[in-house]
């Protein structure tokens, strides 16, 4: 019997969506990077969007006293404390002008990243599509597939501001569409959109009743006294969407997990259900800091907006030099680059990577359509830019090789 056993032959300890699965593609990046590393190389990262800057030293604090109080060692509420809630909503009304009810349009999120991965689970059944943009961050397009919904993709082209073009959305999708993923200021473009754009978005999501997710994580980023508009701005996009946010980029806090989703109060109980499935809410004494971070002094954020400026000049000056046509972005710290003439997105990366040690992220990784570009992080110091830009003016990019 037990020969019987070990002869079946068995299946692999594997479910069908971790072969369709691609690596998470920083993930893959990393590898790339440890690898040479080892090799003995001085490796510039400007591949991963993680912020170099500490988080504030308040913020700091008020986590050190907050974990220190055995009220916050049992779990968490799973939507999050209402004292998180109603700092959000205070937020919201300060830097916006939006109203929010803090229990009912406000949930805490273990970061924004797990937020929009569990969304579809809550707005999606299978065989509907969600309309997402391309290039973009990969978890729309994942997390639609792992709630069993299809994407249909919205190329950002540089002709059209790297914007969605709505009217390309053939009638028979839009039908189809439950669900919709904007991100502005756009990782990986560093595009921005205005009043006009978010309106039209409405228009068309009221249409073909489609629910708007807009990932708003980078609306902290942005300079020159540009300061990025909510979507939830808009008359009657409370009605059709969400919006995502996030502690990460605004206070450096990537590593505390925190973020939150606010709007439409139906689809903030739908994921709340969900979550509340899957996960037990964000460590009490987190959200505590991130009250002091919403609530306390903001000079550090101006300040991350000046030091990220001073890096853009520097990187788009440099790379300008080099002979390349950087877009010049007005927030998050990304710069969308084309890559030289004849050279693919893969190419100019690992050439990058080869005779320069710097580390970027081919566009394609990000959709088809980011093809013919790399994107850059803006996360190492100027002294490294410099010292990148440097390195990349040294390399023959009229061929599109060495
Ligand atoms: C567009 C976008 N949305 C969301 C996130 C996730 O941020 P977090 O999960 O740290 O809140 C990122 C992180 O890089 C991002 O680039």
């Amino acid at each position: 019997m037990a020969a019987a056993t070990a002869e079946r032959v068995r299946r692999p300890p594997r479910a069908e969506r971790v072969r369709w699965l691609p690596p998470y593609l920083f993930a893959e990046i990393d590898r790339l990077k440890a690898d040479l590393i080892a090799r003995g190389a001085d490796v510039i990262d400007l591949g991963v969007g993680d912020p170099d800057l500490p988080t504030p030293p308040h913020i700091i604090e008020e986590l050190a006293q907050r974990a220190k109080d055995p009220a916050n060692h049992q779990y968490p509420s799973y939507s999050g404390m209402n004292d998180f809630r109603l700092s959000v909503a205070k937020w919201y009304r300060r830097r916006f002008g939006v109203e929010l009810d803090p229990l009912s349009e406000v949930l805490t999120l273990i970061g924004s990243k797990e937020g929009l991965a569990h969304l579809p689970l809550a707005v999606i059944d299978p065989e509907d599509l969600a309309l997402v943009p391309s290039p973009a961050y990969p978890v729309y397009h994942v997390a639609t597939m792992f709630a069993g919904g299809q994407s249909w993709f919205m190329p950002l082209l540089r002709k059209n501001g790297f914007l969605p073009d709505l009217d390309a959305v053939p009638p028979a999708a839009a039908e189809r569409a439950r669900l919709m993923f904007i991100n502005y200021p756009n990782n990986p473009t560093g595009a921005t959109a205005d009043r006009d754009f978010y309106e039209r978005v409405v228009r068309f999501a009221a249409r073909y009743d489609v629910i708007v997710c807009h990932d708003a994580a980078y609306s902290e980023v942005a300079f020159g006294g540009y300061r990025p508009m909510s979507f939830l701005e808009v008359p009657g996009a409370r009605e059709v969407g969400v919006e995502f946010n996030s502690l990460s980029k605004t206070y450096n806090m990537t590593g505390w997990r925190l973020g939150f989703a606010v709007g439409n109060s139906d689809v903030i109980a739908a994921l709340g259900r969900i979550k509340s499935n899957i996960d037990s809410g964000a460590f009490n004494a987190v959200q505590w800091a991130g009250i002091a971070a919403l609530e306390g002094d903001q000079e550090p954020v101006a300040r991350m907006r000046k030091i990220y400026e001073e890096r853009r000049d520097i990187l788009i000056a440099g790379l300008k030099k080099a002979g390349l046509n950087p877009e010049i972005p007005r927030a998050t710290f990304y710069v969308w680059c084309p890559t030289p003439p004849g050279c693919s997105s893969r190419d100019f990366a690992s050439l990058l990577l080869r005779e320069a040690a710097i580390v970027t992220t081919p566009g394609s990784g990000f959709g088809e359509p980011g093809e013919g570009y790399v994107r850059m992080a803006l996360t190492v110091s100027r002294e490294r830019l410099r010292e990148a830009v440097e390195r990349i003016c040294k390399l023959d990019l009229k061929s599109g090789e060495q």
